[in-house]
């Protein structure tokens, strides 16, 4: 097929249309078995086993369809969709990593990622070395073995940004595995596995499905070997989405381009009316000129995203009464839905760390991460100023 456009392949790939029904998008197969055996000759397959589909646990007609639009998106030959992001990470992970191996990991992760990581060190004989990301941008790390190399592209909650070409370069010199969680990010600024990733991961639950009503998980890789050892632990753990689930993350996903562009449209203006409020002490967005991450984010992604945080000078107090005094903006964890959602990193997403770690990732009382949604923007600006001015 001709080389097609984001948005059109968003639309387009994977949909699963039969002409014998005449439906334009692909149906929802709400069923846990298939016929067997199968003998038609016109049997769909099942590219986990390459078989006609037999069971939902190993494969379902609404997840393919979702699983190839994805690749499409991330310039991937494989997809596999899981039951949620920490899914596809968990997974993604322990098909890579075995006892006694070595793992490189950023120190500021996903707070779920980062206790799976402490599982692993502390239960399973497994070595993780965690780093700053400016340790890894400047490659300034052991020159370990490492089997694997893990990081997330953007971070929550501070929003620095790995520089994805020069972590890339060096797992592919000493043969590791390099795995990105690139949900921040999304497929639309960045795909990991054209800078040399093996697997990049998502957490289809935030931008991709985009409504705030699916929980998903997503893992693209380009080797053959590393889906077949995806699809064999998919089936043993058995963390396959429901085909309801694929059907809303296929709906959400057409629409992605246009969600990206003005979530980060609002972001940048609400980045800088942030900078500019006396009451905040320090705004993250790697789209602000004066970010320390701004220059490397220009390098490796095509948009600085919907993502950013800032800290209030009045600290825990002063956050929780912004929190309180939101009328359109909603408090609540996650983030990539359509309407903007606002947190306290030290409740909701890093709620695992001890007070230690949260100083040492900056993970302040005073933090509030926003998940800019794709309202009018005058109108989150009017509401966070509102509450802002009861602080
Ligand atoms: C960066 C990142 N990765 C992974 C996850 C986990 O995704 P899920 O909640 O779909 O399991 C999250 C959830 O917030 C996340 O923010």
């Amino acid at each position: 097929m001709e080389k097609l456009g984001f948005n059109t392949k968003a639309i387009h790939v994977g949909e699963l249309i039969d002409e014998r029904f005449g439906n334009v998008v692909t149906p929802i197969f709400q069923n846990a078995t298939f016929l067997h055996p199968n003998e038609s000759e016109e049997a769909y397959i099942d590219p986990t086993r390459n078989k006609p589909y037999l069971y939902t646990r190993l494969g379902n007609p609404t997840l393919t369809s979702l699983e190839s639009k994805i690749a499409s998106l991330e310039n991937a030959i494989y997809t596999l969709s899981f039951s949620s992001g920490m899914s596809a990470i968990s997974t993604s992970i322990l098909s890579i990593v075995k006892k006694n191996d070595s793992v490189l990991a950023i120190n500021q992760l996903y707070g779920q990622t980062y206790e799976f990581f402490l599982k692993l060190k502390n239960e399973f004989s497994i070595d993780v070395d965690f780093v700053s990301v400016d340790d890894i941008n400047s490659l300034n790390i052991s020159k370990k073995n490492y089997k694997l190399i893990y990081v997330e592209s953007i971070t929550n909650p501070t929003l620095q940004v790995v520089d994805l070409d020069v972590i890339s370069k060096y797992a592919i010199e000493i043969k590791s595995n390099l795995i990105v969680d690139a949900t921040f990010a999304t497929p639309y600024n960045q795909r990991p596995l054209e800078f040399g990733a093996r697997i990049s991961v998502h957490s289809g639950t935030k931008y991709i499905s985009g409504h705030s009503d699916v929980i998903i998980g997503l893992s693209s890789t380009n080797s053959k070997e590393l889906y077949m050892k995806l699809v064999e632990n998919r089936n043993n753990f058995g963390s396959v989405p429901d085909p309801f689930c694929a059907y809303l993350t296929l709906r959400g996903t057409k629409t992605l381009g246009l969600r990206m562009e003005r979530h980060q449209e609002n972001a940048l203006k609400l980045a800088k009316f942030l900078k500019d409020n006396r009451k905040v002490a320090n705004v993250f967005y790697p789209g602000l000129e004066d970010n320390k991450y701004n220059s490397i984010a220009r390098k490796v992604l095509n948009g600085f995203g919907g993502m950013l945080s800032f800290e209030l000078k009045g600290g825990y107090e002063a956050v929780k009464k912004f929190l309180k005094n939101l009328k359109i903006c909603i408090a609540a964890p996650s983030l990539g839905g359509v309407e903007t959602l606002v947190t306290l990193p030290i409740e909701t997403s890093h709620r695992q760390l001890s007070k230690e770690e949260m100083k040492k990732f900056g993970i302040s009382e005073g933090l509030v991460r926003v998940s800019i949604g794709i309202e009018d923007y005058e109108d989150i600006e009017k509401d966070f100023s509102q509450a802002m001015d009861k602080i």
